[in-house]
């Protein structure tokens, strides 16, 4: 069977012609009639069937197919279900985010997730819309919990791309968000509680008298600082997510038109430096999109992708012809490679941290790669098929640690 002869109507996109002006040359046209009727009767608007572009997708890390907020959509589903039906592909997006954003059981993104050293919690956000070449993002931000519509606000109403800490607050009050004091939720708070008792247990005990649970600074490795050791040590004890640990969520989508976009939301490393932005606000590093060539975006640790830019060189090896998974590889590649400090590699000198990226390219190819195929090993995808969450592919075995 020929190509053209396997041709479904799922290759179109279906259009009503309701809404065209009766006597234009497409509703003429559309109606099949050869010359406007002078009947006064109302004809009946035409089923257009236009062959799409692109099988539409959207694509994020693991956190866009676990959470829901207590609704009956994750952030893959919403963001496909909307793209689908022509709504803004931004919009989509950020409306799938926003689900883990305001999820409370979900610690490493928006309201109640894990904070800074000071027990603040300082969002970081970053979006970009590919056919109006439009970007909007936020830094070190406290008291909205949807830091991806501020970011989205930045990019409509500001001719910059980037408002951080204060600045950033006070543009997001001044747009109408909810500021709020505190968005620590019960359980992001112990878990804070919990880092200080580990890095400080001289000074902070254990409400019910337990034994300390990290070792004696004499004991530990003097290149492993107390308080990165102490939130890896909770991750090790299974009280957070290894996901939560640079907890992010990216999510990028292209909708049947081939029109693409892309938003990375986050709290950023647990328990950072307060001040500290990653990579998730800085276009190029946690995101970047080209409508006409693809969009690529992370979750892991935001140095590495700072340094390396990782976003914009995968969307710049799509752009040359290379396969997204080929090219999400290749960032990892460099990234390995510009990774030598002894306090950044682990015993087999690779690498001791791990790094996802999400990237789909012009023609809805896509792929999910990482570092390590360890702690969060599937990514999140929305298709015709529905939901689904795919294997990671890793770039090294083992574990990062
Ligand atoms: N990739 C998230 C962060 O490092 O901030």
């Amino acid at each position: 069977m020929s190509d053209s002869m396997a041709t479904s109507r799922r290759d179109f996109i279906r259009f009503t012609a309701a809404g065209l002006a009766l006597g234009s040359p497409l509703n003429t046209l559309a109606a099949g009639s050869a010359a406007p009727s002078a009947s006064l009767a109302p004809i009946r608007a035409p089923e257009l069937l236009i062959r799409r572009a692109v099988s539409p997708l959207v694509i994020s890390d693991y956190s866009g197919f676990e959470f829901r907020n207590g609704g009956t959509e994750n952030a893959v589903e919403h963001a496909f279900r909307r793209i689908t039906a022509g709504d803004d592909v931004l919009d989509a997006l950020i409306g799938g985010v926003n689900i883990p954003e305001l999820d409370p059981t979900e610690n490493g993104i928006g309201y109640g997730a894990l904070a800074n050293a000071d027990g603040v919690i300082q969002l970081d956000a970053s979006c970009m819309h590919g056919p109006k070449r439009r970007a909007g993002a936020v830094a070190c931000l406290e008291g909205v919990r949807t830091p991806s519509l501020v970011a989205r606000a930045v990019m409509d109403y500001t001719d910059h791309h980037l408002l951080v800490g204060e600045g950033a607050q006070e543009f997001a009050r001044a747009m109408g968000f909810t500021i709020e004091d505190d968005l620590n939720t019960e359980s992001s708070r112990k878990l804070w509680r919990e880092w200080k008792r580990r890095v400080d247990p001289a000074h902070w005990l254990s409400p019910d008298g337990g034994e300390r649970t990290i070792k004696p600074r004499h004991e530990r490795d003097p290149g492993n600082d107390a308080g990165l050791e102490a939130g890896l040590s909770m991750v090790r004890d299974g009280l957070i997510r290894e996901g939560s640990f640079w907890g992010t969520i990216n999510c990028n989508g292209i909708t049947p038109s081939g029109d693409i976009a892309g938003v990375t939301t986050t709290s950023g490393l647990a328990w950072k430096i307060p001040g500290r932005a990653g990579d998730s606000p800085i276009l190029g590093a946690g995101l970047y999109v080209d409508n006409d060539v693809g969009a690529a975006g992370s979750t892991g640790r935001g140095e590495a992708n700072l340094y390396n830019l990782s976003s914009f060189l995968i969307v710049e090896s799509l752009r040359r012809g290379m396969h997204p998974k080929d090219a999400g590889l290749e960032a990892l590649k460099r990234i390995r490679a510009n990774t030598v400090e002894s306090r950044l590699l682990n015993d087999r000198g690779e690498p001791n941290f791990n790094v996802r990226f999400f990237v789909i390219d012009k023609q809805g190819r896509h792929a999910g790669v990482a570092m390590y195929h360890s702690g969060e090993t599937k990514f999140a995808l929305c298709t015709e098929n529905g939901a689904s969450a795919p294997e990671l592919e890793p770039l090294l075995q083992g574990d990062p640690q």
